[in-house]
């Protein structure tokens, strides 16, 4: 039996990166993870092998649409779809085994096996009990389907099974325009699949900028998916390696159907936490099912914590990573924190969009006084040679103070470019300090600074 200051369980991005912190800062920590490899769903099953494909994807479709213009020419450009999900193995084997060395790096002991906590202050794996003076959950989530339709992950598949196809399909449905859904949507779509995407709502990706929404939802029509808006999924069947997708179209309350060789349901995830333990602890969740948590993570059951997507918040690695080095920092005795108000959020589908604090609705609902500063990437030099001018910056500014209150950007590199704005936000700065900064050229941050100039006497290029 062996005795830990804390014992994490779960080895996603909250829960190694927690556990690194928390060793940094000199608690005996060890990590249970159930799986073969560290890393939790976003290295082995999510962020990362989605992130490897659309890369692949992306360079296909360079391939066949830029390569002509700049004077390349490789005609016909095969894919060869083992030796991509080869390419994508060795990326998850890359990042998995890059977590296991920083575990041995910092004496992180790696409990194998599926924990449970059996009575407060013990950690049970693979039948093994150990004793932490903390608890610290991080099992993160997993997809949540709708009624009437089961994940096979062959024909019905889940982000999981859409990552792993034997082959590529043919005609893939898409059920819900959120983040998944158009990574993945994007990714078969420049393969060449006929990709058509059921939408309950009547826009895309909900709860972002309206005119971002809007723009992303035109290009990537432009790049082939199609959208069938407003459609609320009652059921999936399957016959014959076909499946059938039945909606109704929700204003004429019409009921459609549609076939497919590959339908992926990208309708949300639900905070996994099953076989811990919970309810016999007496902890406390949500109405939603995540576990209830203070300001400071801590559970109802004492000395119990829980970050991630296993408590309420988005469902973002990073995200679960601020949370996770904050617990360690409060168990160390120190000021752990996370500003809620400045958590990105990013799309990377091609062009990328991003986004960071308040969108126009939400400054219209608090009855705010803002301004907005908009540059298009069509005025960017760089974007232009890059083929990339699609899309813009927006930034939103307090109109008596200046202050950053939000920024939107759809366009090249948007998940990198945002990071100057969300320090930015940190530090409270007004649009204007962005404004007076110097910004290299030529580079695609010219277009973040150009924003911030329209918030005051106007941007230069537009
Ligand atoms: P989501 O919540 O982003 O989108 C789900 C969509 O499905 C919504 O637009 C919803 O209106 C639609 N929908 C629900 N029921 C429907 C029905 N019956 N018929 C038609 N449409 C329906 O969920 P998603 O994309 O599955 O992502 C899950 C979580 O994973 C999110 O919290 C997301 O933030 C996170 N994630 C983040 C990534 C990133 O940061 N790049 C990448 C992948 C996932």
């Amino acid at each position: 039996m062996a005795s830990y200051d804390v014992i994490v369980i779960g080895s996603g991005p909250g829960g190694y990166v927690c556990a690194i912190r928390c060793a940094q800062l000199g608690l005996k920590t060890a990590c249970v993870e159930g799986r073969e490899t560290l890393g939790g769903t976003c290295l082995n099953v999510g962020c990362i092998p989605s992130k490897a494909l659309l890369h692949a994807s992306h360079q296909l479709h360079e391939a066949q649409h830029n390569f002509v213009k700049m004077g390349l020419i490789a005609e016909n450009p095969i894919v060869d779809w083992t030796k991509m999900q080869n390419y994508k193995k060795d990326v998850i084997e890359g990042n998995t085994k890059g977590i296991e060395f920083l575990f041995k790096k910092n004496k992180i002991d790696w409990l194998k096996g599926w924990g449970s906590i059996p009575a407060l202050g013990k950690v049970e794996v693979a039948g093994e009990l150990h004793i932490a003076k903390h608890i610290i959950i991080a099992s993160g989530s997993e997809p949540s389907s709708l009624p009437g339709i089961k994940i096979d992950e062959k024909i019905v598949v889940s982000s999981t099974g859409a990552l792993e196809l034997d082959k590529i399909p043919t005609k893939m449905v898409v059920i819900g325009a959120g983040v998944i859904g158009l990574e993945l949507g994007s990714v078969y779509a420049r393969l060449g699949v006929d990709v058509e995407v059921i939408e309950f709502l009547d826009q895309i990706t909900p709860g972002m900028d309206g005119e971002v929404q809007k723009t992303f939802q035109r290009i990537l029509k432009k790049q082939g998916l199609k959208f069938t808006m407003g459609a609320a999924v009652q059921s999936v069947s399957t016959k014959n390696k076909t499946a059938t997708v039945t909606y109704v179209k929700r204003k004429k309350e019409t009921e459609h159907q549609v076939e497919a060789d590959v339908v992926l349901v990208a309708t949300g995830r639900k905070p996994y936490a099953a076989g811990l333990g919970l309810e016999a602890l007496g902890i406390e969740m949500t109405k939603s099912g995540q576990i209830q948590t203070d300001a400071n993570y801590a559970t109802s059951a004492s000395g119990v914590y829980a970050i991630g997507d296993a408590i309420e918040g988005p469902m973002l690695a990073h995200k679960a990573e601020d949370e996770g080095m904050a617990i360690a920092e409060i168990l160390a005795g120190k000021a752990g924190h996370v500003n809620y108000n400045v958590i990105p959020g990013v799309i990377y589908t091609h062009p990328e969009v991003s986004s960071v604090g308040n969108t126009e609705d939400q400054l219209k609902e608090q009855g705010r006084d803002y301004k907005v500063g908009k540059f298009s990437f069509v005025g960017n030099g760089r974007a232009k040679a890059n083929f990339a001018s699609e899309g813009f910056v927006k930034i939103l500014a307090d109109k008596n103070t200046d202050r950053i209150l939000g920024a939107h950007i759809i366009g090249p590199m948007a998940g990198d470019l945002i990071h100057e704005i969300c320090v930015a936000m940190e530090f409270g700065a007004a649009a204007e300090d962005l404004a007076r900064t110097c910004h290299a050229h030529p580079t695609y941050s010219e277009a973040v600074r150009e924003a911030a100039l329209a918030c005051g006497n106007g941007a230069i290029h537009s």
